[in-house]
Formats: C-alpha cells, sequence, structure tokens
C-alpha cells in the first residue's frame, strides 16, 4: 500500500556503495507515492553518485556535511533529525552497518541516526562475503535488537561478479517496506478538498460584506485529515491562522474565487468538506473608486453568490460530500432540508443559537445527518470534534461502498 507514504518525511541515506545508483529511482518511488525526500549522503558515496543527481530528483539540496555552516543554517542536523519520520539507508554498507552498531557519529548521516526518534531502517549492499562474515552479522543482531528494520538483501549476481547473498533491494521492493514502516490511517491516500472561513465581497477599493468566521474549524478539519493520512487541498478565504504542516493551503478572498479554486481542486477530490460560511450575496458592482458619504440613505444593490459546495455535489463524478448548516432554531429540520436540496452526502450542525461554541469559540458540538441516521458529537474542542468527524466521513464511506 503505497499511498501511506502520502506526505511522509523521509531521509534517505546513502552511503558508499556501487547499489547507490538504485537510489536515484528509489527517491522517484518514494516521492511519487506522496513521500517528502531528504538525501544525506556520505563521502563515499558521493565517489558513486553525484549529489546533483539526488538533488535534482528529490527537489531539495543534498545534505553531506556535519560541519557545514551554510547547510546547517538552512536545515541543521538536529532539525533534521526531528523532521524526519524515517530514516532509510540504502545502500548501508558495512562500514556504515558497523558505525551504527557503535553508536558512532563521525558523519552527518551517523550523527542524525543518533539524533532521531523515527524509525531507522537500513537496506544492505555489499559483496557476499562481506555480507556472511561474522562481525557484519554481529553488527546487524544489534541493530535489529534496538529495532532497526533490515530491508534485505536479496541474492543474485553481484557487481563484482560473485553470486550470493548482498544485492540491495531494488528500488520498487524498497519503497514497498518504507510503506510497511507506517500505520493505515482512515483516509489514507484520499484527496480531501476542504473550504474554510468567510469570503470577502468588495463594496469598493477599501470595503466589503463579510461575516466572523474564524476558519477555526476547517483548519482543525484539515488538520485531522492529514493525520489520517489524506492529502488535503484546504482553501482558505482571509482568515488569521497559521497554515497547518503537511498539506496545500490557497487562499481566496470572495465567493467567486473560492467556487473557481474549489472547481479547480476537486477535479480529483474523494472528499470534499465545506465548513466555509461563504456570503450568500455579493454587491451587484464593485465601485471602481471609494463610495463618498452623501446622501443620508444609501441603497446596496446585491446579487446571489453561486452555492459552492451545490455546486460540487452536482457533478456526475462527485467526490463524498460534506456540508456544515450553522442554524438558530430547527437544527435538524432544516440540515436534514439542506442534505437534499444540495445532493450532500453529510451535513454537520451547529447550533449558532448556543453562546458556548460556533464562530469564534475553540469548541464546538455537532449534530451529523446522513441520509439513513445522524448522530451527535458532544462539546469538545475543535481539534477533538475534527477528528470525531473525520472518522465518521472515513466510516459512511466505506458503508457506502
Ligand atoms: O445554505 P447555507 O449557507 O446554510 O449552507 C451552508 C453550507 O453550504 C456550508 O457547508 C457552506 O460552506 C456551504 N455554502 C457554499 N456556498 C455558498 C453558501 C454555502 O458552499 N454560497
Amino acid at each position: 500500500m503505497l499511498a501511506r507514504l502520502t506526505h511522509k518525511r523521509i531521509v534517505l541515506g546513502v552511503s558508499g556503495g556501487i547499489a547507490a545508483y538504485k537510489s536515484a529511482e528509489l527517491i522517484r518511488r518514494l516521492r511519487d507515492a506522496g513521500a517528502e525526500v531528504q538525501v544525506v549522503m556520505t563521502a563515499a558515496a558521493q565517489q558513486f553518485i553525484t549529489p546533483l543527481t539526488l538533488q535534482a530528483l528529490s527537489g531539495n539540496p543534498v545534505h553531506t556535511d556535519l560541519l557545514d555552516p551554510s547547510a546547517e543554517a538552512a536545515m541543521g542536523h538536529i532539525e533534521l533529525a526531528r523532521w524526519a519520520d524515517l530514516i532509510l539507508i540504502a545502500p548501508a554498507s558495512a562500514d556504515c552497518i558497523a558505525r551504527l552498531a557503535q553508536g558512532i557519529a563521525n558523519d552527518l548521516l551517523t550523527t542524525l541516526c543518533l539524533a532521531t526518534k523515527a524509525q531507522l531502517a537500513i537496506a544492505p549492499a555489499m559483496n557476499q562475503q562481506m555480507w556472511a562474515a561474522p562481525a557484519l552479522q554481529a553488527n546487524l543482531t544489534v541493530l535489529r535488537e534496538r529495532r532497526v528494520a533490515v530491508f534485505g538483501p536479496a541474492a543474485g549476481a553481484q557487481a563484482c561478479g560473485d553470486v550470493g547473498e548482498g544485492r540491495m533491494l531494488e528500488a520498487v521492493e524498497l519503497a514497498s517496506r518504507c510503506a510497511d514502516c507506517f500505520e493505515t490511517g482512515v483516509l489514507t491516500g484520499q484527496h480531501v478538498v476542504i473550504t474554510a472561513g468567510p469570503t470577502r465581497e468588495a463594496l469598493d477599493p477599501v470595503r466589503y460584506l463579510s461575516n466572523h468566521s474564524s476558519g477555526k474549524m476547517g483548519f482543525s478539519i484539515a488538520r485531522a485529515c492529514v493525520e489520517a493520512g489524506a492529502r488535503v487541498t484546504l482553501i482558505a478565504g482571509p482568515v488569521n491562522l497559521p497554515t497547518p504542516e503537511r498539506l496545500v493551503r490557497v487562499d481566496v478572498v470572495s465567493a467567486l474565487d473560492m467556487l473557481a479554486a474549489a472547481l479547480a481542486a476537486s477535479q480529483s477530490a474523494d472528499i470534499f468538506i465545506a465548513t466555509a460560511a461563504v456570503a450568500d450575496y455579493r454587491p451587484e458592482a464593485v465601485a471602481a473608486q471609494k463610495i463618498k458619504k452623501s446622501s443620508e440613505m444609501l441603497t446596496l444593490a446585491l446579487v446571489r453568490n453561486p452555492d459552492i459546495v451545490a455546486t460540487i455535489a452536482a457533478h456526475e463524478n462527485k467526490p463524498f460530500v460534506v456540508g456544515f448548516a450553522a442554524e438558530t432554531e430547527k437544527v435538524l429540520e432544516h440540515a436534514r432540508e439542506k442534505l437534499l436540496r444540495k445532493h450532500l452526502d453529510m451535513v454537520a450542525c451547529n447550533d449558532v443559537a448556543r453562546s458556548d461554541i460556533g464562530f469564534q469559540s475553540d469548541d464546538n458540538a455537532l449534530t451529523v445527518i446522513w441520509k439513513e441516521g445522524s448522530q451527535v458529537l458532544e462539546k469538545a474542542s475543535k481539534s477533538v470534534i475534527a477528528r470525531q468527524l473525520v472518522a465518521m466521513i472515513a466510516q459512511r464511506i466505506k458503508a457506502d461502498n
């Protein structure tokens, strides 16, 4: 299940060995599966393959030196050690394995291995006689006891002309072993598009119509989807919130901008979650100059904005669509009507008449309804509610298939 690699962060350590040429393809495979890759090369590795090749393939500068101030300024070794979800050394030479077993930290790669909490894995590659050597096997036993995963090696013809065990596994096999290191989240590999926050509808160059939506619920749901293994596009109106990690954020201002971004992103979406408080109306025309105060009365002509979530739900190949309903009365009745009218798969209702939850608050409570049923999510922080909602979405998708 290569999808488990979606936005996982992998440090690929390359030590000296002829199999280093396979590391180039491995980077491609990992990135194709959605992983981010940072490459660390030992000095010996650079004799076999150039950093430039691996930089081009990984899309990131290659790390080679522990004591290079400019590299440390960009991403220091401790930062890199914290960044990684997995450190895979492929190829892992006999020398590299010995240094790992001894806890020696005399270059960047071995230092990272000591400084990380991430899972460590090695893909040994060496001559069959070296592989069979008792010292090498003893070092491997030590590493296995420390829960270092050992991928391979395979048996077969070797670069030196020998035949036997010691060939590095092929890139496709290594990518699959990396994927096995990660648990499956309930939304693994799914593309989720989320709208969040308010929209702003310009009246003139300095004024606009908007609402009090903070965007917190949508951002929490985006985080929960990432946690569940999804690839997330977060379409955000003007909000004052930091961008969650490991997702793509698209900033928009007006409802029309949000619709365009939603249509573009949802072409490949499996799930569409509309948490945005989209302005229902926009000024018919945006005044080119600041509107001057003259008469006592000013009448604004407004036109209806398109309904974004209903537009997405009307598509033939529509994703699983979740809408929100903020109601002050007859909450369930209105929400069920919305479910049917907008052709949604699920509606999450907020009772905005309650003063302890909602728009600007950090807490929320929801009643979630779908065609055949409903479930109440009791008051909790928006991040807890978001995780519960994501679990329910995953459950409904499973039930529908
Ligand atoms: O119709 P109402 O605004 O109450 O519906 C709320 C739901 O519809 C929310 O999910 C909201 O994000 C979505 N919506 C939308 N585009 C609009 C209005 C609402 O996507 N123009």
